[in-house]
């Protein structure tokens, strides 16, 4: 059966209790708004562990006070539904991993804002967490890695996700945990920091999972097939761009198979097909591998939240009139 566990010392101690039967404890992280993506991620788990623990938490330390934490969509009920069809031995669903309650650090004055005038470690690494005033103050930063690509537009992200995986694998204690592709620099980071501070952890990279469209499958953007009613956060308008991006990569990959092409140019075709579907793209770059080069982008969606909070479904009808020329 499955099992929900929420707090934290019942978590670490049901991990104690498996490996002390001689079972390897395999971690799925997740915010929860379960896919098949993060499905394979537990099919993947199964071949590495005897027992399984997914954790659904929506982590305040990854977004920044201008993101859409509250808005991240959530559906525990229809998570469970899912998970209890799977090899899954327990979700941890924790309420909230940043309050300490009473612990025996002495918690008054210690808001970083009113002490040392800095506005909390710079006024541009603030996530929801310091927003909040809970008191937290340790942060994991993979230093390099952190800033490039994904990280200039979401400065506080990699610092708040290194900081919860960190949290997790303290509390679930895992031999194995498993992350996907889809965030690639997200999957690098924590490996290099597994690496550096010496976890006790095996991180395994997982492959994308796609909608038969060819986009990545994600819990922000839903195709109009899979997503459930009201709960995609982004339009129509977005995912049409969203699909561009694997179109153009798809076309990007036959023309590097069918001769010599620059990174460069690899890149630009790539950004200019996105470019011509309408989409903004907040980032495009070719980075070296173990296995060869990848491509990595990310689309800017800040154009299509402005136009889903504001008034103008008749632009919308525009410009999508105007891409089908
Ligand atoms: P979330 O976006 O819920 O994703 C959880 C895991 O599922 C991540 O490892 C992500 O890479 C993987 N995943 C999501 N969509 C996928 C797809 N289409 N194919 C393959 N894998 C996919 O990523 C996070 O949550 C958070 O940052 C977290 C690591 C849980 C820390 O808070």
């Amino acid at each position: 059966g499955l099992e929900i566990i929420t707090e934290k010392d019942k978590m670490r101690k049901w991990s104690r209790s498996m490996r002390a039967k001689g079972k390897t404890i395999g971690l799925v992280p997740t915010m929860g708004y379960l896919h098949e993506g993060h499905i394979s991620l537990i099919k993947e788990a199964q071949k590495h562990s005897d027992v399984i623990v997914v954790s659904i938490y929506v982590n305040p330390g990854q977004f920044s006070p201008s993101e859409d934490l509250s808005t991240y969509p959530s559906d525990f009920q229809g998570d469970l539904d899912k998970l209890k069809a799977l090899p899954v031995n327990v979700v941890f669903h924790p309420y909230n991993l940043y309050d300490y309650g009473n612990s025996d650090i002495e918690s008054k004055n210690n808001d970083p804002k009113s002490n040392d005038g800095s506005g909390g470690g710079g006024n541009d690494v603030v996530s929801c967490v310091e927003d909040s005033k809970l008191g937290h103050e340790t942060w994991v930063r993979v230093e390099r890695l952190e800033k490039g690509m994904c990280g200039k537009s979401r400065p506080v992200f990699f610092r708040g996700v290194a900081t919860i995986v960190t949290k997790l694998f303290n509390i679930v204690e895992p031999d194995v945990a498993i992350f996907g592709k889809k965030d690639y620099q997200q999957w690098r980071i924590i490996c290099r920091m597994v690496r550096d501070l010496d976890f006790a952890v095996t991180i395994i990279g997982s492959e994308i999972v796609r909608e038969a469209d060819g986009l990545a499958m994600s819990s922000r953007i839903m195709s109009p097939f899979t997503r459930r009613a009201e709960q995609g956060l982004f339009s129509a308008m977005l995912y049409h761009h969203a699909l561009s991006i694997n179109r153009s990569l798809s076309r990007a990959k036959l023309t590097a198979q069918n001769g010599q092409i620059s990174c460069r140019d690899l890149r630009d075709l790539v950004t200019q097909a996105i470019l011509e579907a309408g989409g903004k793209i907040d980032y495009a770059e070719v980075c070296p591998v173990l296995s060869g080069q990848i491509l990595l982008l990310r689309l800017n969606p800040t154009m299509d939240l402005a136009l889903t909070s504001s008034e103008k479904p008749s632009n919308v009808e525009t410009m999508s009139k105007n891409q089908k020329k």
